[in-house]
Formats: C-alpha cells, sequence, structure tokens
C-alpha cells in the first residue's frame, strides 16, 4: 500500500528507464540499507525446490532484463528473491535502440519495450557477478540469460551463444538461452527446428566439453520463448529441447500482439503485465500437457507473465510451473509484492 500511494506516483512522474536506471544505481551502491530490506520484505523460505543440483530456496524470481548487467546482485537478494537472471547479456557491449524505448500503460498495467538488448557485454558482466558474489550466499543463484549481437546474423547467432557461454560459464548457476526477444531482428526465428536443434546440441557438446575440461558439473540449460508460438510450433520447441536434454523452458518473453488493447497503444515492442498473463498461461499449460504425456524426459516449467497477486503466481504453479519470475508486477506492486506471493 505504501508503495503505491507515496512512492510508485513519484516514480511514475519520470520516464520509465531514466527513474529505472537511478533506481537501480541507488539500490546497487547503498549496501547499508540491505539489512532493513531484508526485514521489511524477505519472505519465509518455505517451498525450496531442488532443479538437477540447484537449490532455490523458494519458487520467485526476478526475470530477465530488469538488472541486465547485475550490477546490484546483493540487493535482489536481500529483497528474498531465490534467484535472478541476469541478461539479456550479449558478447560485445552494444546501446539498445533509440530512447525512449520503454513505455507505462498504467490503465492496463503494462510496459511496452523495445530496449534492444542494450547491455555493457559479456567481459562486464563476468566482473561484476564474480564482484557481487563474494557477498551473496551460496542459496541465492544467478542464472545468466544470453542471447545474440544486434550485428550478428541469425545464421551465426550460434557462435554469439557459445562466446557468452564460455566466457560466463564459471559465474552462473544456470543459463537460458533467450531465443524470444520480439526486439532483435530475426530471434525469433531460431524457435524453428531447423536453428534450434542445432543451436541447443552444439551448446550442449560445449557443455559437456568445458565441464569435462574443469572437472565440473554441466550446466543447466532453459530455453526462454516467446507467447505468440502457436500450439505446433510449442510442440515442436518442447520436443527439440526434450531431444537435447535441455532442463526447461521459460514461458514467456513479452509479446508483440496487443490483446483488447486501446489503438493508441502503438509503439512497437514487446507488452509485458497484466495483459500478457492469459497468453502466457497458455503457453505454459500446452507445455504442462506435453509433459504429462512423455514419462521419460520431464521439462521443468517456469512461468513468467503478468503475476500481479498470489492468485496469478497459484495459477502459474497450478499450470505446471516448479519456479515463478516477475517483472512488470514488481514496477506496479512494488517489493511487498515478494511476501505477498510466498508468505
Ligand atoms: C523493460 C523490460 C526489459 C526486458 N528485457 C528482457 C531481456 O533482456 N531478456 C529477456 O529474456 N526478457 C526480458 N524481458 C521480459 C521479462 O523477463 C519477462 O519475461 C516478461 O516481461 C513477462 O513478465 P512480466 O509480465 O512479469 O513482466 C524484459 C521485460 C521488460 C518489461
Amino acid at each position: 500500500m505504501f508503495y503505491k500511494i507515496f512512492i510508485r506516483p513519484v516514480l511514475f512522474l519520470f520516464d520509465p528507464e531514466y527513474i529505472h536506471d537511478i533506481i537501480l544505481g541507488f539500490v546497487s551502491k547503498f549496501t547499508v540499507l540491505y539489512p532493513l530490506f531484508r526485514i521489511l520484505f524477505s519472505p519465509e523460505n518455505k517451498n525450496p525446490v531442488s532443479i538437477s543440483d540447484l537449490k532455490f530456496k523458494n519458487k520467485l524470481g526476478l526475470a530477465a532484463g530488469f538488472d541486465k548487467n547485475g550490477i546490484a546482485l546483493r540487493f535482489w537478494e536481500a529483497l528474498g528473491f531465490s534467484h535472478i537472471e541476469v541478461g539479456t547479456v550479449t558478447p560485445l557491449p552494444q546501446p539498445g535502440n533509440d530512447k525512449p524505448r520503454i513505455f507505462r500503460l498504467k490503465k492496463e498495467n503494462a510496459l511496452i519495450n523495445r530496449l534492444g538488448f542494450n547491455n555493457n557485454g559479456a567481459d562486464e558482466v563476468r566482473n561484476n557477478i564474480i564482484e557481487a558474489k563474494k557477498f551473496t550466499g551460496k542459496d541465492f543463484l544467478v542464472g545468466i540469460n544470453i542471447g545474440k549481437n544486434k550485428d550478428t546474423s541469425i545464421q551465426n547467432a550460434l557462435e554469439d551463444y557459445k562466446i557468452c557461454f564460455e566466457k560466463l560459464f564459471d559465474e552462473a548457476d544456470y543459463f537460458t538461452l533467450n531465443i524470444s526477444s520480439p526486439n532483435t531482428e530475426g530471434l525469433r526465428l531460431l524457435h524453428e527446428e531447423q536453428y534450434l536443434d542445432t543451436l541447443l546440441s552444439e551448446l550442449q557438446k560445449l557443455n559437456n566439453q568445458i565441464s569435462k575440461s574443469k572437472s565440473s558439473e554441466t550446466k543447466c540449460i532453459f530455453l526462454k520463448i516467446a507467447p505468440d508460438i502457436n500450439s505446433e510450433l510449442t510442440e515442436s520447441v518442447y520436443r527439440t529441447a526434450v531431444k537435447n536434454k535441455i532442463s526447461g523452458i521459460i514461458a514467456t518473453n513479452t509479446t508483440v500482439q496487443r490483446p483488447k488493447m486501446k489503438l493508441h497503444h502503438n509503439e512497437q515492442g514487446g507488452l509485458s503485465g497484466k495483459p500478457l498473463k492469459a497468453m502466457s498461461d497458455k503457453v505454459l499449460k500446452k507445455l504442462n500437457e506435453l509433459n504429462s504425456s512423455n514419462y521419460t524426459n520431464h521439462l521443468v516449467l517456469i512461468g513468467a507473465g503478468g503475476v500481479f497477486s498470489k492468485k496469478d503466481f497459484e495459477n502459474k504453479i497450478k499450470n505446471g510451473a516448479s519456479l515463478v519470475q516477475i517483472y512488470t508486477g514488481f514496477i506496479y506492486e512494488g517489493p511487498s509484492l515478494i511476501k505477498k506471493l510466498l508468505n
């Protein structure tokens, strides 16, 4: 309530990206406040989840894109998330699309963004995570969400994923392959079997090679998919993921559709928040059905898209999600949402 009445109206006076960067910069520096945040916001950690050798202390994570460069990891830990997904990270730094590129749709409780993978590149992100992990606990997991640079053609995309995977291997508790951002031209083509099968098999090969050379475990790899794919393509992505022993699927990224929205929201980009929920749930449900008919190799499902309340959260779990990630709900509801969802 306090956030919605006193803080949000002030934050919403500013351009969304400007205020996002200011707040992120602020919270990344004021570590003295973390014990207070812990008391105020951190939930009781009930219902931990194990996925391979990863132990998530609760079912809630911060979705990719919020802290693209991993500058505030200790802050996310203090708020009580079990994990955060840093990124999307690309091999080289890149500025992203022209500003303005994030738009608030207040009435709809939504955002449209066309950031275009603005990030400081794999080397800097690696250093940020190394530094933060000196302070964070072993029970706070850092997933790294990776993608391709804008100038890399879709035919050469595999190379970019491999570079990120190799550079960030030691720092990642798990990897997510982002094939679903609508703001990088052609990226979503990677859902098609001809590309996806090669991408996944080559990355698993690399995963085995690196882990062998380091005498360590292979990393869990998740695939983040779009809400805009039809049932046939969802099934094909699922089968290709199972075939290549991918750990799981994150459903979903933002949508390019504009469900039940007025025409004045004609900004290009990915829509997130409440209007996305039904579409994300539909994909999640489909994946859950595929899991039920596949007795040997289940995929772990992670639900993302339009979670604003305990009911939304429980819906994702009911539809098969082992973990849930939030982004837009956190902007609209504030940090008290974490306790609300988990306690
Ligand atoms: C401003 C913004 C930037 C995002 N950047 C990324 C990104 O870099 N990589 C990614 O995989 N998803 C990104 N996403 C998608 C979110 O991680 C999430 O999947 C999506 O917003 C749906 O969840 P929500 O409705 O809770 O926001 C971004 C979302 C927003 C709103």
